[in-house]
């Protein structure tokens, strides 16, 4: 689908669709840049189901992935994109690197940067830290999550997963369920959604909302079955306990009770409503297997597979002026 509100020579955007040199968060993105971005992954789509699934265009190039947190689709997916466009691709693992032995973080930036890496793909624990390597280093940064603040190409393989099977995004109410506290998948989805004019739901606990929420353009609903009714599509979040620093919710069975998605619970959504979840699910308790696994709902593996189209885009676009292709920085 074109992006409708993409620059134009006159539009007064500037010569470039996407004038920015890394990638931190969907924040600050205008709707005309994340439509560019979705746009430049469908053609991925298409590559990435075919059986010679190369392209050559990041030839030369070196993408370090640099996780020090756990991972097992972001990495993946950012490896195999960097990959399939022809990159050498070097996974730094935290586990075996001088993390470890008291490097800071900043430290490690300034050494990645002296081996002459063209891009870099950055998860951290800590919300932020991701743009403090951004204004040390000299080639683009890709944020792959960052503590609760973002996680820009998961909100963009959401999108992208929605305008794919409901052919648009605006006007769709969208329900974001569970754990919104200390979501980084939350908060990146919140700002291309209604960048995207969605109307968005968050839904969840009191004590799993953020405070002010609303400022963010959302609705809250701290009744699961308010906050169902008629909704377009239902994005199921995990308990991320391990950012938790206290008891916010009871026990897991009571949680589901209250929170889950069930076959009945998805019966108040609208009749068509697409059930996502981010990964990794933890079954039985924010969502049923029934539901998870149900063809006709679930659209949580192509979740997956969007990811790889929209990572191959990302590198790619911000690439492009190391090329020679116009672009920024
Ligand atoms: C999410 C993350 O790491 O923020 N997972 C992912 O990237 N697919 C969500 C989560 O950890 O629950």
């Amino acid at each position: 689908m074109p992006n409708p509100a993409a620059p134009t020579a006159d539009a007064g955007h500037g010569v470039h669709p996407f004038p920015h040199r890394h990638l931190t968060g969907i924040f600050g993105l205008q709707p005309w840049e994340i439509g560019f971005l979705l746009d430049e992954a469908e053609q991925w789509i298409a590559l990435n189901r075919g059986t010679a699934k190369h392209d050559n265009r990041l030839a030369g190039l070196t993408v370090i992935n640099a996780f020090f947190e756990n991972s097992t689709r972001t990495l993946l997916s950012f490896e195999i994109a960097g990959k399939r466009l022809g990159a050498d691709v070097v996974n730094m693992s935290v586990a075996q690197s001088s993390v470890k032995k008291g490097e800071t973080l900043i430290d490690t930036a300034m050494t990645l940067n002296a081996m002459r890496a063209d891009v870099i793909v950055i998860r951290h624990e800590a919300s932020g830290a991701v743009q403090l390597i951004a204004d040390k280093v000299d080639c683009p940064v890709l944020n792959a999550g960052d503590g609760r603040h973002e996680h820009p190409t998961q909100g963009l393989l959401d999108a992208l997963t929605i305008r794919r099977r409901k052919g648009r995004i605006a006007g769709l109410v969208v329900a974001i369920c569970g754990d919104v506290l200390h979501s980084r998948v939350a908060r990146s989805n919140i700002l291309a959604l209604t960048a995207l004019a969605a109307e968005v739901r968050v839904v969840g606990p009191p004590t799993l909302i953020p405070a002010a929420i609303e400022r963010m353009g959302v609705k809250r609903f701290t009744d699961f079955d308010a906050g169902l009714d008629g909704a377009d599509v239902v994005m199921m979040l995990r308990l991320q306990r391990e950012r938790m620093s206290g008891g916010f919710v009871p026990s897991p069975r009571e949680y589901h009770a209250l929170y889950g998605l069930t076959p009945e619970r998805l019966a108040r959504a609208a009749p068509d409503a697409l059930v996502m979840h981010p990964g990794p699910m933890n079954r039985g308790v924010e969502i049923a297997s029934s539901v998870a696994d149900d063809p006709l709902r679930s659209a949580i593996t192509e979740q997956v597979e969007m990811g790889v189209a929209v990572r191959m885009a990302c590198l790619d676009v911000l690439t492009r002026a190391r090329r020679g292709i116009e672009g920024w920085a």
